[in-house]
């Protein structure tokens, strides 16, 4: 087989066949194949495209590119809960200790943010002496003792994915439904649980601008689980706005923390439960949304978090005293000197003003810094004085605060008319 020919079969428009496929995935991560001819090929992917089958082989052969976990040692169906990234999202912080008060067991494996989106990982260690790299056999136990634990690495897992998407991230290649799906679901199949449920983004803060897009892509996503026999199900939500009213990492800690008090924003609580409803429904545990609301009014599910946080080696008193949480003192208002009702907030640019601020990463190895980031005070519907602030900005000396600002003014659109609130809810696909 020759790269050479596999490259002009698909820029011809030609389908892949499933040799074809593994040769390429295999030869590109042992260095037999070089990072051009490998470009030429996704660029001939991305304006050819990949059927279901060539999208599900390209899968099957990431995720075999390295190890597979075998959850085995911990009882029952394993469940994973995957967001495709978007502006102040820490539902998993809130959804993993009330799936546990079910019964449900989460190994998670988590990525740190990138750009615009944020990570869970690097909210979680926002929290003082919070490890995530763990072995084995200590994510194994807090699964078995807790319910769920996050791990930002656990072996090998699928080195292609890796090697592809640096390469995607170079080249303007990002942004294909086969090639988003098959990063993914590679990843989730490495991860070894049986049933998976995504929150698929939509909207400005999101990857995906189009809910056709990201229909599209939980149905394909759904498709390959399906055919590799997992269990999937999709929850649509809506990315327009920020999710909650945190964005940055100890700031959203602090509202994962509030949620599970019992005092969260509306949208996150709605998304929460939803997300909860369709992993139980997923897996055939009876229970409303309704006993979900219940169970986080208990109180128990934030004691969960509590006991997860100790024993992945963070101090649980955050819980209670949000002054251990790194948090910077020095707030800057922004205002719009503008009158009116908000009509659209460009959420990419929100997630690029946290950035700058230095709660993200332009580049991977940039170092973030979790006391810094934004509190969201106007969203979509929301009147305005003129000398009303919309966001209050958590910054440090090293926050590049003039172009935070300029951002957070270019996000936010005034309008004299009234304007409907967003609905976080957009639809699930199963
Ligand atoms: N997230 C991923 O893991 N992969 C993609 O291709 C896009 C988003």
């Amino acid at each position: 087989m020759r790269m050479y020919d596999i490259i002009k079969k698909k820029r011809d428009g030609q389908e892949l066949t499933s040799e074809e496929i593994e040769f390429v995935v295999k030869a590109y991560v042992s260095e037999n194949i070089p990072d051009y001819q490998m470009a030429a090929l996704l660029m001939a992917i991305f304006f050819r495209g990949m059927n279901p089958r060539e999208t599900y082989d390209l899968t099957i052969s990431m995720a075999r590119s390295g190890e597979i976990l075998d959850l085995s040692p911990i009882e029952g169906i394993k469940v994973d809960k995957h967001s495709t990234g978007g502006v102040g999202d820490k539902a998993t912080l809130v959804v993993l200790p009330v799936l546990a008060g079910f019964g449900v067991k989460i190994p998670k494996m988590s990525g740190r943010g990138l750009g615009h989106t944020g990570g869970t990982i690097d909210k979680l260690e926002s929290i003082p002496g919070m490890r995530t790299e763990l072995t084995k056999e200590e994510f194994f136990h807090i699964v078995k003792k807790i319910g769920f634990a996050v791990a930002s690495q656990t072996g090998n897992l699928v080195p292609a994915d890796k090697k592809i998407y640096a390469l995607r991230d170079t080249t303007a290649t990002v942004d294909n439904i086969s090639l988003i799906a098959s990063s993914v679901v590679s990843k989730k199949l490495a991860g070894g649980a049986d049933a998976i449920v995504f929150d698929v983004k939509v909207g400005s803060g999101a990857f995906l601008k189009d809910i056709n897009q990201a229909t599209e892509l939980a149905k394909l996503m759904i498709d390959i689980l399906k055919r590799s026999g997992k269990l999937s199900r999709a929850v649509l939500s809506n990315m327009d706005q920020p999710l909650g009213r945190m964005v940055g990492n100890s700031l959203e800690v602090l509202e994962a923390i509030e949620t599970l008090k019992g005092n969260g924003p509306e949208d996150l609580i709605k998304l929460c439960v939803r997300i909860c409803y369709e992993v139980l429904d997923l897996i055939k545990i009876k229970a409303s949304e309704q006993q979900i609301i219940k169970e986080i009014l208990s109180g128990k599910a934030l004691e969960r978090f509590a006991n997860f946080v100790e024993a992945q080696g963070g101090d649980p008193r955050v819980i209670d005293d949000y002054n251990l949480l790194p948090l910077s003192k020095e707030i800057i208002e922004v205002k719009l000197n503008k009158s009116g009702y908000i009509g659209k907030v460009n959420t990419e640019l929100v997630g690029i003003a946290s950035m700058v601020l230095g709660a993200g990463r332009s580049k991977k190895e940039e170092v973030i810094d979790p006391s810094v980031g934004i509190e969201v005070l106007k969203k979509t519907g929301d009147y305005i004085q003129f000398d009303e602030p919309v966001v209050r900005m958590y910054v440090s000396k090293k926050s590049d605060v003039k172009s935070a600002i300029k951002l957070i003014s270019h996000a936010y659109e005034v309008v004299e008319q009234r304007v409907k609130p967003q609905e976080i809810l957009l639809g699930v696909i199963e």
